[in-house]
């Protein structure tokens, strides 16, 4: 009995048995597979809420943030406004108080001729802002403002400096046109 062929057959079944065991030792165990199923569902549903509700939060603050800057630009935009009132009042005191010279009478020297600017028709009549002239377009300081000894000239005046600034026909009357001389000059033929 004991010969070659037997020997192989033997050696055969014994190697069909072994690799019968290993592909049943490797299937998973129906029992384990059924409880570990759950966890992991449970797991990426923990996962998925946990950031939905970190970005609900994360929401909610840039929602906070942006309600806080616009408060703060109300608040800005209330003290700019304020800030405003506050500078035309004083603007206005300014003006009610008559700091300023009525008429100025601007002679020019060695000369008859004599130009009248008044204060109250250019502020309390054209509405003009005292910053509209001073100190740009006028030093503060009557017979500061000198082209050539101790005057102002038309010739500047015509390249829109000084009263020329506005009285360019444009904005006033001009000082080119000879229909108007007499405004300025009322003395004058
Ligand atoms: C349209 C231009 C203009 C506006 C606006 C204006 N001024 Fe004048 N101001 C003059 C001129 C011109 C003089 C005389 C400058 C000179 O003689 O060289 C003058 C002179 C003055 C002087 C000097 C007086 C002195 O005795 O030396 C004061 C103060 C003054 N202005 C105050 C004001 C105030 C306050 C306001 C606003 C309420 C104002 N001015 C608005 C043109 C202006
Ligand atoms: C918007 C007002 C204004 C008008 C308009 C005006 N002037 Fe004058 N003029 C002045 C002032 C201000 C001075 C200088 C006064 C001073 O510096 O004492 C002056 C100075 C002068 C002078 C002496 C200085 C110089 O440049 O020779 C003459 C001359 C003169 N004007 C003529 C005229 C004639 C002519 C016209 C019309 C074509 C005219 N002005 C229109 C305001 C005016
Ligand atoms: C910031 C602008 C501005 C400047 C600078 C200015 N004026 Fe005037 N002026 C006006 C305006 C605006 C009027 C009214 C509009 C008009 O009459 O054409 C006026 C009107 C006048 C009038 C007419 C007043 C009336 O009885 O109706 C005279 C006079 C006058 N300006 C003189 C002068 C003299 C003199 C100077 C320079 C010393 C001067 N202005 C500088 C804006 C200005």
């Amino acid at each position: 009995m004991f010969n070659e062929k037997n020997l192989i057959k033997r050696m055969g079944l014994i190697v069909m048995l072994v690799a019968c065991g290993f592909v049943f030792l490797g299937q998973p165990n129906p029992a384990q597979t059924e409880e570990k199923a759950p966890d992991y569902v449970e797991k990426a549903k923990y996962d998925a809420e946990k950031a939905r509700a970190d970005a609900e939060k994360a929401m909610a603050e840039a929602e906070m943030a942006m309600e806080r800057a616009e408060r703060a630009m109300e608040k800005a935009e209330q003290a700019r406004l304020e800030a405003k009132q506050e500078k035309a009042k004083a603007i206005e005191k300014m003006v009610e108080a008559h700091r300023y010279p009525e008429d100025i009478a601007m002679t020019v020297p060695d000369s008859g001729t004599t130009a009248i600017f008044s204060h109250k028709k250019h502020t309390e009549r054209e509405h003009l802002r005292c910053i509209e002239c001073h100190p740009k377009v006028f030093i503060m300081k009557v017979g500061k403002n000198v082209v050539k000894k101790g005057q102002l000239t038309m010739a500047e005046m015509k390249k829109g400096k000084y009263c020329g600034n506005c009285h360019n026909g444009h904005k006033a009357f001009s000082v080119s046109d000879i229909a108007t001389c007499q405004r300025c000059h009322p003395k004058r033929q």
